[in-house]
């Protein structure tokens, strides 16, 4: 296969998200109306998808899916957006992942409730199925430690294997559970959310950066995202620190997904090439961006 032609492989959930923009936080036990609604795709992975269908990028998302009636749009969607899911696995039951969103448009904020009851996780021995030819980066959402090591640990053995057919590794430390750090150790490359770290208890970009180098391979490339404070990255191997400045709108309308956009971004100008201040600046661009409207669509017309 082509070096073009190869795919970004995205690992981990696709969730339904129902979202509703509200004038203000409601109250409990009220009864609103909502100014504005809508469901669509979401789940970081899934997200990241979006986005780098939207940027021009080849892509696939694996994950486990559900085949009940309810949660067909999730699939009907990936199709229509010429997003790849050949290797998901389907389970008969009866909910997917799904979430309730407020988009709060009086302070731009977005609230989120999570519900993932049932759903099984992808394993790796569904995972190992990949044609791995295919890819030429992989990006995994941390999360179930002990298989997603052992996927990671195939992806080295067809990396050992086929030196001259390398996949990139990078995984997204963004999942509220410590346990999931240890899954960082032979990535490529490391996003760090302001949400993981603060539950580490690293309370500043540069505190947080600085603490993630000890679990970390030599020559990883660390890169940090804190909202509107910008985003700050790390080349281990040299100590080369760059930074990187937020691009707020106008008006924050739709912040559902900005770490995802950010993410998604970056990924994609590192995978064209380019080197690691370039793609944060372009991840702040897009991700400062797409907070300024609803939803992923239009960030196509921004490049
Ligand atoms: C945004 C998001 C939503 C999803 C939630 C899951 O980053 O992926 O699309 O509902 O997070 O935690």
């Amino acid at each position: 296969m082509n070096g073009d032609d190869k795919l970004i492989l995205c690992v981990g959930l696709c969730v339904l998200d129902v979202i509703h923009v509200c004038r203000e936080y409601p109250e409990e036990d009220s009864d609103r109306r909502a100014l504005n609604g809508r469901w669509q795709r979401g789940g970081n992975a899934s997200n990241i998808c979006t986005v780098l269908r939207q940027l021009g990028a080849k892509c696939e998302f694996i994950g486990s899916l559900s085949n009940s009636k309810a949660f067909s749009f999730l699939t009907e969607d990936c199709r229509d957006r010429g997003i790849l899911i050949d290797h998901c696995v389907y389970h008969t039951i009866p909910t997917a992942p799904f979430s309730s969103v407020i988009l709060n448009e009086a302070s731009g904020s977005r609230t989120i409730i999570h519900s993932n009851l049932n759903m099984p996780i992808l394993t790796a021995d569904d995972f190992c199925k990949i044609p791995y030819e295919r890819y030429r980066w992989i990006h995994f959402e941390a999360r179930n430690v002990a298989e997603t090591e052992k996927m990671i640990g195939s992806i080295l053995q067809w990396n050992s294997e086929h030196p001259d057919q390398r996949i990139i590794i990078s995984v997204e430390l963004e999942n509220r559970s410590e346990q999931n750090v240890e899954l960082v150790q032979n990535a490529d490359y490391v996003f760090l959310s302001k949400d993981f770290a603060e539950l580490m208890g690293w309370m500043s970009k540069e505190v947080a950066i600085h603490n993630l180098r000890k679990y970390v391979k030599k020559d990883a490339k660390l890169v940090c995202p804190w909202g509107i404070e910008g985003a700050i990255a790390i080349d281990n191997e040299s100590d080369s620190h760059f930074a990187a400045l937020a691009k707020p709108p106008a008006k924050p309308v739709d912040s559902l997904g900005a770490g995802d956009t950010f993410v998604a971004s970056t990924i994609h100008s590192l995978a064209q090439g380019k080197p690691l201040q370039e793609a944060i600046d372009f991840g702040c661009r897009i991700a400062g961006a797409k907070v300024g409207f609803y939803g992923y669509d239009d960030i196509s017309a921004l490049v």
